[in-house]
């Protein structure tokens, strides 16, 4: 079987050298030496200021909504992972949908204005597969009409805008390190912020507001992360910029592979430090999607709707999103990862062709 995606693994004996540490020390979490060597490590490794490891990419956001103390609407992409949509209605908020780019399946800025209303408090969009958000022209809405931004950067990992980390942009952006993620620590996630007043509200909210044992700075959350999974992203860190190399190649090698095949993808083109996170193709309708998934999958192949249904489908909202409907209907992630070598990409690729050529039935 090809799955559509496989986790890194660095060598056991790595991770075991941080685990002994762990056996050492009896400390497994609570803000531990491993977590603030990961902060650091990937502080540096990203070029941001500020950065707090917390236990996964949707306690980040959430956190992050309640920094802000955000409160009625928030603008939102409906073409993205179902937290992003989750994050907002758990904090009490409605989550307001705007369409998409054609292009780059991110947050359209152009339809943004027409969706505030005196109760919109925020915008969140996704930097979704990587691809930045119009970020300039959405902070100049954000401070004409006084909303705060919140960037979803699961999917953005070390990419770049201006030469500074896309986690640098907004209000506060998140990340993250689910083991199905270019950067892992198993479970994980982080919250960027430049304002150092906005991270100290954050790090209250990570450890339940505690501000020593016997006092609370308002009320937090349980979103620290453990020892052990900072010891897997320590582990993971010093083979990124190998894992990206490969996920290069095998990004062109699937461009030029599938170049007889009528499909499309998003516009990746110029973006600093591009990660390869996934390798999404836009197929012209949504019957031959099926098809082919279900010729690779008859092959052992997985693949996967990332994102379907679009958000704004969910049972609970409403919104037309008639680019994002269309996308998402039609696209369809095919297998990426560390490990997957030339001839499994050969083989996909020429599986998607014979359908296309109805060849295979
Ligand atoms: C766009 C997006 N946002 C948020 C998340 C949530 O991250 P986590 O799984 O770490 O909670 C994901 C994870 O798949 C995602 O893809």
């Amino acid at each position: 079987m090809i799955p559509v995606t496989k986790p890194f693994l660095p060598p056991k004996t790595e991770y075991q050298r941080y685990i002994d540490g762990i056996w050492e020390r009896n400390w497994l979490t609570n803000n531990g030496p491993l977590v603030n060597e990961l902060e650091l490590q990937l502080k540096e490794y990203l070029g941001v200021n500020h950065l707090l490891f917390v236990v996964n990419g949707t306690i980040a956001l959430q956190m992050a909504i309640k920094a802000l103390d955000l409160k009625g609407e928030i603008i939102t992409t409906p073409f993205s992972y179902v937290a992003t949509t989750s994050s907002i209605v758990w904090e009490g908020c409605k989550p307001v949908f705007v369409d998409i780019l054609e292009d780059k399946f991110t947050l359209d800025p152009s339809k943004i204005e027409a969706a505030i209303t005196p109760n919109t408090s925020a915008i969140l969009a996704t930097h979704v597969y990587g691809i930045p958000c119009e970020v300039e022209e959405i902070q100049r809405i954000a401070d004409k009409y006084k909303l705060k931004v919140i960037y979803d950067g699961a999917h953005a990992f070390g990419v770049k805008v201006k030469g500074k980390s896309l986690f640098e942009y907004g209000d506060i952006s998140t990340c993250s390190f689910h083991a199905t993620k270019l950067f892992h620590s198993i479970e994980g996630g982080g919250v960027f912020t430049k304002d150092p007043e906005l991270l100290k509200r954050l790090a209250y909210l990570r450890n339940f507001g505690h501000d020593g044992f016997e006092k609370f700075n308002g009320i937090g959350i349980n979103g620290k992360n453990s020892e052990f999974h900072a010891a897997m992203g320590l582990s993971v860190l010093p083979y990124l910029k190998e894992i990206i190399q490969k996920r290069t190649e095998q990004f062109e090698y699937y461009r030029q592979m599938l170049k007889g095949l009528k499909v499309s993808f998003p516009n990746t083109l110029g973006i600093e430090n591009y990660n390869y996170s996934y390798f999404p193709i836009l197929f012209q309708a949504e019957a031959q999607l099926l098809k082919s998934m279900e010729i690779l999958e008859n092959h052992g192949v997985g693949s996967r709707r990332y994102f379907y249904p679009g958000l704004n489908n969910l049972d609970y909202t409403s919104g037309d999103c008639l680019v994002s409907d269309l996308v998402s209907s039609r696209i369809l992630c095919l297998p990426l990862y560390h490990s997957l070598s030339k001839e499994e990409q050969k083989m996909i690729a020429r599986l998607l062709l014979r359908v296309q050529n109805n060849s295979i039935i």
